[in-house]
């Protein structure tokens, strides 16, 4: 009979040490800056997305996964990413603003597998919501630049930055960059869609042919209106000051449409093709976009945990990784012993020693192998004379040291 694989484009993480790591790392930075952990469903309307994120991006066009419910009216999604769904969170719980929350999870999106992309991933997601002030848009950045350089200690990579300007400057600019586009010959089959649907798209286009026409394109940064040109430099200034080190890509635009003003993407050479292992921005209209009279001008970025563990898989030398506690395994000579290698282990573990006990009857020179394999600090050796006479053989696997010890006296033993 044939195995059954996985399915294409997912992972097994059968060594989480890295994943536990990030997840423990970001949750105590994001609580240094005051963001409350939520938690969203991992299902979600369709519509949710299809509103949000805009039908002519890649992922409401082809990359759902659809999930057919009972009822046939009601499609259902895995969801492609976090923001809206928080933003749904937001709008059905109705908490003070500004509302700083994190979350984790598994995002789903029908991408072509490669390095760095996967059908399911997971993200580190968080948002702001309900602030305008551009002042947030720099605390954010530098939240997102502290951890990766002083938490994580990574030196390799780039921010990259981009102003889109209000949704009055983005019309506005929608219509020069069309002038331009129209006067251009050679542009590719999409690029010829995208003009008419969704414009700034074109800039996302991986054929060189097109990058090439491009390259003299009117920028969005150069139309910005007066206002939107202030804060432009105020968010420019702040992260000066706060000695972030950044570089301006004027055509950085992001993958989905509910961007405006401030986009942002932290980008590495050591991932290849899929470079981005963070973006973000503003997104001052989605609550409106989803039924809100009110406004509620917001931001956000997401961390994409497999590509930060590529980076970090590089130079695992220089992580504080927990160290693991010391292991003792219990070893139960005959099934006889059995019971008394539970109790043992009962107290041990009351006791928060981390223990194992080995049950299978195994010869003992075949346990005291597989202890060492688990990399045990002691064999705990449990035999008929251990058990008429209420001890226990302990060995000190580093040394070879062996003792009889008082089963009564075992945890205390252990934590000297
Ligand atoms: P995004 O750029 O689509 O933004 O995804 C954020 C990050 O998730 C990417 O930079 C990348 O590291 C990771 N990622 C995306 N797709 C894949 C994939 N197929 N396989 C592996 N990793 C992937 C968002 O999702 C926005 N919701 C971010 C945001 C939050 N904007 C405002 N708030």
């Amino acid at each position: 009979m044939q195995m059954i694989a996985r399915v294409k484009g997912t992972q097994d993480f059968i060594d989480n040490q890295l994943f536990y790591f990030i997840k423990n790392e970001f949750r105590a930075h994001a609580s240094l800056y005051h963001f409350q952990p939520i938690k969203t469903p991992i299902i979600e309307h369709v519509e949710l997305f299809k509103r949000t994120l805009g039908s002519y991006t890649d992922v409401v066009s082809k990359e759902m996964f659809l999930i057919s419910s009972g009822n046939k009216e009601d499609f259902l999604c895995l969801r492609p990413e976090g923001t809206a769904p928080t933003m749904r969170a937001f709008l059905e719980h109705q908490p003070a603003t500004p509302w700083k929350v994190y979350s984790f999870g598994p995002m789903f999106r029908y991408e072509r597998p490669q390095k760095g992309r996967y059908r399911q991933f997971h993200q580190i997601n968080l948002e702001v919501i309900g602030s305008s002030s551009i002042s947030q848009d720099a605390l954010m950045i530098t939240l997102l630049d502290r951890f990766f350089h002083e938490r994580l200690g990574i030196n390799s990579y780039a921010l990259q930055i981009n102003f889109l300007g209000s949704y009055e400057d983005r019309t506005a600019y929608t219509m020069i960059l069309k002038e331009f586009v129209d006067g251009l010959t050679g542009i590719c089959e999409t690029c010829a869609v995208r003009k008419d649907k969704n414009i700034l798209r074109i800039f996302d286009c991986k054929n060189a042919g097109c990058q090439k026409l491009y390259t003299t394109a009117p920028t969005m940064i150069e139309h910005l209106s007066e206002a939107s040109q202030k804060e432009w430099q105020r968010l420019q200034d702040e992260l000066f000051l706060l000695s972030i080190t950044f570089s301006v890509n004027p055509r950085l635009v992001r993958g989905l449409d509910y961007y405006n003003k401030t986009v942002f993407e932290f980008v590495s050479d050591q991932l290849g093709a899929q470079n981005a292992f963070c973006g973000g921005g503003r997104y001052d209209r989605l609550a409106n976009e989803l039924g809100s009279k009110q406004e509620f001008p917001s931001l956000g970025a997401a961390i994409g945990i497999e590509r930060l563990m590529l980076i970090l898989e590089q130079q695992m030398d220089k992580l504080r990784l927990p160290q693991p506690k010391p292991l003792y395994v219990i070893m139960s000579l005959s099934a006889e012993q059995n019971p008394l290698a539970l109790l043992l282990a009962d107290s041990l573990h009351a006791a928060k020693l981390t223990t194992d006990v080995l049950l299978d009857g195994d010869s003992l020179k075949s346990m005291m192998r597989q202890a060492n394999k688990m990399g045990a600090a002691y064999a705990l050796i449990l035999g008929d004379e251990e058990q008429q006479n209420k001890s226990v053989l302990a060995k000190n696997m580093m040394t070879g040291a062996q003792e009889q010890v008082n089963q009564v006296d075992l945890p205390s033993y252990l934590q000297r």
